[in-house]
């Protein structure tokens, strides 16, 4: 199948579209694990997981029959990533060894930082929630993280390292001292939250952008909502391409992502959404004037503002990403 990649230095090749295992608390352990033999079935080879999905250990039952059923380990994508209470120093190795013993693997294609700040809270919490531990970031204790993330690459554990949930300021930090600089940088994408600073600079840098929440996440937790939030397959625009594509919404978000460059990684248990996501990447093809249009619908709508994640006297959400904020 024509599936479009990304290459990276090391020659290795990322698929331009992956399956996301984040259930959001929607749909249990087994289904996700279901569908990732499903989504294979379809040619996806690309997974997103991260350990505080919680499904790492029945995600890995299914990569070991995809790969028993003859695909090759080498054809396969499996990235995981780091949860924000294991950034100490020695907590870092024997995390990525749990996710590897519970993905069953030798080794990860990639590996990331899932957010850059340290904290715990239990899965579930309300957005008010505040861990009394939780600190900003800091760039040197980053930095401590990130050098435990480049031992890995070095004991062939992991192939690429990457960053997730950054900004332009982090990233610069990290790219003047990193040994091994990021491969890729995970970062909610979709057409009303394109990001195009940050997008443009990861590009500038040779980093790969993979775009969480590509369809505007619809079925995200209730903790994730607020009354300013956006729904991108409803935009009259998308309807309208849709339209005269004969795909659906969905497909038009895919199809752009795909086409402006980042890697889509859309979620879903449902054989009929991931087969229609994946064959959008594969085949659908936007015009320029379709593409340049959807540019225009931008409303800087985050959606996934990482209250939680807050340290004790932050002032809102938009210090996470460097922003003042919002009606100040
Ligand atoms: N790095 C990070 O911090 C981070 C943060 C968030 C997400 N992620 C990753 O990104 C992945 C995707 O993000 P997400 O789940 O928030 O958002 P999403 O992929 O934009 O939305 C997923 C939801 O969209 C619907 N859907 C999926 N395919 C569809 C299709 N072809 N047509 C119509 N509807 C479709 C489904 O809703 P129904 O189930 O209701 O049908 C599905 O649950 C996650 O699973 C995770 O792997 C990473």
């Amino acid at each position: 199948m024509n599936v479009p990649y990304k290459e990276f230095k090391t020659g290795a090749r990322m698929p331009s579209i992956g399956l996301g295992t984040f259930g959001s608390d929607k749909y249990t352990a087994d289904q996700i694990a279901e569908a990732v033999i499903g989504a294979a079935e379809v040619g996806y080879r690309h997974f997103d997981c991260a350990e505080v999905y919680g499904n790492e250990r029945q995600v890995g039952e299914s990569l070991e029959t995809i790969l028993r059923s003859g695909i090759d380990r080498r054809d396969l994508w499996v990235t995981s990533k780091l949860w924000n209470n294991h950034h100490g120093e020695d907590d870092v190795i024997p995390a990525c060894e749990r996710s590897l013993r519970d993905l069953r693997l030798d080794y990860l294609d990639l590996y990331l930082i899932h957010w850059p700040f340290p904290n715990y809270h239990a899965p579930k919490v309300d957005v008010s929630s505040r861990d009394p531990d939780a600190r900003p970031f800091i760039h040197e204790n980053y930095m401590k993280t990130w050098r435990q993330l480049e031992i890995l690459v070095e004991r062939g554990l992991v192939r690429h390292i990457g960053t997730s949930n950054m900004t332009v300021p982090k990233l610069r930090g990290v790219l003047l001292e990193a040994e091994i600089v990021p491969a890729a940088n995970e970062m909610e994408l979709h057409p009303h939250f394109q990001q195009p600073e940050l997008f443009d600079f990861v590009l500038a840098n040779g980093i790969v952008p993979i775009g969480y929440s590509p369809l505007g996440s619809p079925s995200r937790p209730e903790r994730d909502r607020t009354p300013d939030d956006s729904t991108d397959v409803e935009d009259p625009v998308i309807l309208r391409i849709a339209e005269s594509h004969q795909i659906t919404p969905a497909a038009v978000c895919i199809a752009w992502a795909v086409q402006r460059g980042q890697v889509p990684i859309p979620f879903s248990v449902k054989r009929s959404q991931y087969e229609a996501s994946f064959n959008a990447a594969v085949n659908a093809r936007l015009t320029p004037a379709e593409m340049t249009v959807i540019s225009g619908i931008d409303r800087n709508c985050r959606l996934i503002k990482g209250q939680v994640f807050l340290w004790e006297g932050a002032a809102g959400w938009e210090s996470l990403w460097d922003e003042p904020q919002q009606g100040m």
